[in-house]
């Protein structure tokens, strides 16, 4: 019926923890196909497809489910969900948003379809919003929707977001062969923060946006520093602040993790390889295999189209 191609992503900035992310140009496309007399199955293609869940406990699926069952719509019994992945699962660049925000795009479809609308005709406030209230944050989602460099926050009617210009970046992406889960990340952060990591991070995140705004490398490169995720994270990720320490000697402009990690993300405008084999040799001094990704920022975000029938 439907087929959406989502951006990766990577969450917070640095200092922008739970409040900014930008695309990144590596995609995953998710189809959805009616009435395939199948009852309810998920064909993954590329990364993590043998790990992924083929039945109702695939993320899409049951974001989906969920979805049409609160607005208490009913499910179409047979569906078919076609997926093709280049995002790295778990790795920090917001793979599992990509296939929360499909899911939430797919129930508002077979709404439109089952009123005879057409199903492309999404409401993209209300998938972000719905999207934001699943992930508990929308640093991720937000971007992959919109596309672009994005500051979203909480406020009483929902979201707000604020696409904010950039010019163009490139990052170096390595992601460890490591398992660290987002919600053990955030289960390591404290519950409160003094006052001085709070201003810390306030003026950063601001620099930052801006940095990225007017093409500031060397605002970029001061500003990008974090007191509310990193210190509490990076030890637990074996080679992670030495990844860190080895890329901005290998020359790039500033480096951070990527979300909640373990993927490192080093922005450059040279020697990208250079950046990328010097994050791999500190993980593999770590005693972890690891992958690396040149990746442009994208101002697209989410595509939306119908499939012929
Ligand atoms: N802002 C989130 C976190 C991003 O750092 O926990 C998770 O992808």
């Amino acid at each position: 019926m439907i087929r959406v191609r989502i951006p990766a992503t990577t969450a917070n900035l640095g200092p922008g923890f739970d409040c900014m992310g930008l695309a990144l140009d590596l995609w995953n496309t998710f189809e959805l196909h009616l009435d395939t007399q199948v009852g309810i199955s998920v064909e993954s293609h590329g990364e993590g497809a043998e790990k992924l869940p083929t039945d109702q406990s695939n993320l899409t699926v049951s974001v989906m489910l969920a979805e049409l069952q609160r607005e208490n719509i009913e499910a179409p019994s047979n569906f078919r969900i076609i997926t093709h992945n280049t995002i790295p699962c778990a790795s920090g660049l917001g793979s599992s948003s990509t296939a929360t925000l499909a899911g939430v795009i797919f129930a508002q479809a077979v709404n439109l379809d089952k009123e005879g609308r057409d199903p492309s005709d999404i409401d993209r406030a209300v998938v972000l919003e719905r999207s934001v209230a699943i992930e508990g944050h929308g640093d991720n989602v937000a971007p992959a929707l919109l596309g672009g460099f994005v500051i979203v926050v909480p406020d009483d009617s929902g979201v707000l977001t604020q696409r904010i210009p950039h010019l163009p970046m490139k990052t170096v992406v390595c992601v460890p062969e490591y398992n660290y889960l987002t919600s053990q990340a955030r289960a390591a952060l404290p519950s409160t923060y003094s006052k001085s990591d709070a201003i810390f991070n306030i003026g950063r995140a601001m620099l930052v946006a801006e940095a990225l705004r007017v093409g500031d490398d060397h605002l970029l490169a001061r500003a990008m520093n974090d007191r509310i995720h990193e210190p509490y994270r990076l030890p637990s990720i074996p080679g992670a602040s030495a990844a860190i320490t080895a890329a901005n000697e290998a020359g790039a402009i500033c480096v951070s993790l990527s979300g909640a990690g373990p993927g490192i993300i080093a922005f450059a405008r040279q020697d990208f390889d250079r950046i990328g084999r010097s994050m791999k040799q500190a993980f593999h001094d770590a005693g972890l295999t690891s992958r690396y990704w040149v990746l442009d920022a994208t101002d697209q975000g989410a595509h939306i189209g119908r499939l012929p029938v």
